[in-house]
């Protein structure tokens, strides 16, 4: 399937308008928009390009819409990240994902802010007051629907300590595996079932969502299969804005279809990056760091199966990013911050180590017929593999670890449910904290396989992992070292983490 996303969408068209717009614009007499409340997003920008360029204006021409690039930059921990946009940035009522359609107040908003990576993270959630709606329902380690929750310290202790959200689902009828036993360590008063299994997972970015060849962690909202076409992620995605008014706005009706559309078109059409890191500009000295790049450069070459690492062509340079900060390069790297980063972008492009018993790559029982068999050598982008973006490019659920019961590299899976599972042909069992895809297929083979994410906007949103068990960059590198057997050494991992940061 190589069909061009950008041409599909029309956004390759966009892109091009605001190239030309930026070269023209600033005739007009209307006020920027910047001064409409209900638009944010093109303030500086905005308001610096009108200005520049208003000095060749021939004054009876008729006043031009301002046409984007529209960015947003807001400040983080060690920089700040931007959110770009080929429309403006509406992050008021008038955009639909910031409208409350369902009972419970909350909105697409509750769970996905811009300036958190568009997910929410623990200092966010221990933020909010106790009668947010962030922690109602799912929120909440138990509650069920319509419960008040009068105490998030005691009910939402996954939410205040790694911004988890609840997901509940039931094994299917067709299932090939059934439930053994279940540890709750939350203690809920009703314990789980095979009607309801308890999940605790990281909401998603809902930005750089024209790159996913796969929906959620487990790949539920695939649900126009094959799903391998722009048109069907698009038809995933308003599926998916649906069951999420349902479900965490806990909605009494239908989301009406033109807010499915226009909440997809919205969540589509914005990138998100780190931009600057202190002084650090990521988009200056020959990098391409920030979102503008993604727009502009990196949208208009992807298509679903880029690059796919089970193809002939698949090269393991995913990030040409920092190309010219990397060893080697022609330029140099502007401080020693640039030249860490370079290194770590060299490093996740060539490092080699062997990828081993990886379920859905690898399996070591010869009986699930995986795409290889045995261990080879990988690189991270074997599993990261849309370039310059870093998920996978096809959906392709696979279980490196992060689900087990008893992970290896000092994962953080505190209070964590546990769930033993038999297949029903062999008797053979597994252990695992999430089913992942497992739930969704009804495949013993499947359980505890998720996807590999996107890695853009890193650095403003720990926790890592579905389930928030790396709380930081450093122990992402950790658990990778640990797991494959790397070996990196410590100049290795900071400058790893260093690239990771730069993302
Ligand atoms: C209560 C918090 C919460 C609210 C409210 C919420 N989400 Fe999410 N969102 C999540 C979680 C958690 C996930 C990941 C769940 C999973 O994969 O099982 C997610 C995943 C997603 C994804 C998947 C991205 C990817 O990479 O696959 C999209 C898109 C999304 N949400 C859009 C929305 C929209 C649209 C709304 C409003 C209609 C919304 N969300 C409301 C918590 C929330
Ligand atoms: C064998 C496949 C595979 C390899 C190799 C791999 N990853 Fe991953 N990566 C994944 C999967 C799958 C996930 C999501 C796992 C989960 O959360 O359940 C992930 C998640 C991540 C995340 C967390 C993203 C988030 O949003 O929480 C980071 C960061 C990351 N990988 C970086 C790397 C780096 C750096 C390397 C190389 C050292 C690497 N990965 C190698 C498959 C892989």
């Amino acid at each position: 399937m190589t069909m061009n996303l950008a041409n599909e969408f029309g956004w390759g068209k966009l892109a091009a308008l605001a190239v030309l717009a930026t070269m023209q614009i600033g005739c007009g007499t209307e006020e920027p928009s910047e001064t409409n409340p209900s638009i944010s997003g093109i303030g500086e920008t905005a308001a610096v390009t009108t200005g520049a360029l208003h000095a060749d204006c021939d004054h009876g021409a008729a006043p031009p819409a301002h046409v984007g690039p529209f960015t947003d930059v807001t400040g983080d921990a060690i920089g700040a990240s931007s959110t770009v946009s080929a429309n403006p940035i509406a992050l008021h009522t008038s955009n639909p994902f910031f409208e409350d359609f369902g009972t419970n107040e909350r909105t697409c908003g509750t769970c996905h802010q811009e300036n958190l990576g568009w997910t929410i993270t623990p200092d966010f959630a221990r933020s909010r007051r106790h009668d947010d709606p962030l922690f109602v329902f799912d929120g909440s380690d138990c509650l069920a629907a319509g419960v008040p929750n009068n105490q998030p310290r005691a009910n939402s202790t996954e939410m205040l300590s790694k911004a988890l959200v609840r997901i509940e689902l039931g094994i299917p009828s067709t299932a090939d595996f059934l439930l053994v036993s279940a540890e709750d360590r939350l203690g809920c008063a009703t314990p789980p079932s095979a009607a309801l299994l308890r999940m605790y997972r990281r909401p998603l970015p809902v930005s750089n969502t024209a790159f996913l060849s796969t929906l959620m962690w487990d790949g539920r909202e695939n649900v126009n299969p094959p799903n391998n076409t722009p048109a069907a992620m698009v038809a995933n995605l308003k599926h998916q804005s649906n069951d999420a008014t349902l479900i965490h706005a806990q909605g009494a009706a239908d989301l009406p279809d033109a807010a499915q559309s226009s909440i997809v078109g919205f969540e589509t059409g914005i990138f998100n990056a780190q931009k600057r890191i202190g002084p650090l500009d990521l988009d200056a000295d020959g990098a391409h760091g920030g979102a503008d790049y993604l727009l502009s450069t990196v949208l208009p070459s992807f298509s679903i199966g880029i690059n796919d690492v089970f193809a002939t062509t698949f090269s393991s340079t995913i990030f040409t990013l920092y190309a010219p900060w990397e060893p080697g390069a022609h330029r140099r790297a502007p401080n020693a911050r640039a030249a860490a980063i370079g290194r770590g972008e060299a490093l996740f492009n060539t490092r080699t180590f062997a990828i081993d018993n990886v379920r859905g790559i690898n399996s070591a029982d010869p009986a699930v017929h995986d795409p290889i068999a045995g261990t080879f050598n990988g690189f991270c982008g074997t599993c990261h593999d849309t370039p310059n973006v870093g998920n996978h490019s096809v959906s392709l659920p696979i279980d490196i670890g992060i689900t087990a019961a008893s992970p290896v590299g000092g994962l953080d899976i505190t209070n964590l449910p546990t769930y033993t599972f038999q297949e029903i042909s062999t008797g053979k069992t597994i252990q695992v904290t999430d089913p992942g895809r497992g739930l969704i297929s009804g495949k013993y083979k499947d359980l505890g396989k998720t996807k590999g994410p996107i890695l853009r906007g890193l650095a403003t949103r720990a926790p890592y992992f579905h389930n928030g068990s790396a709380k930081d960059l450093k122990a992402v590198v950790d658990f990778y070292n640990t797991r494959f057997n790397i070996g990196f050494t410590g100049q290795e991992e900071s400058d790893l983490v260093a690239f990771l940061s730069a993302l």
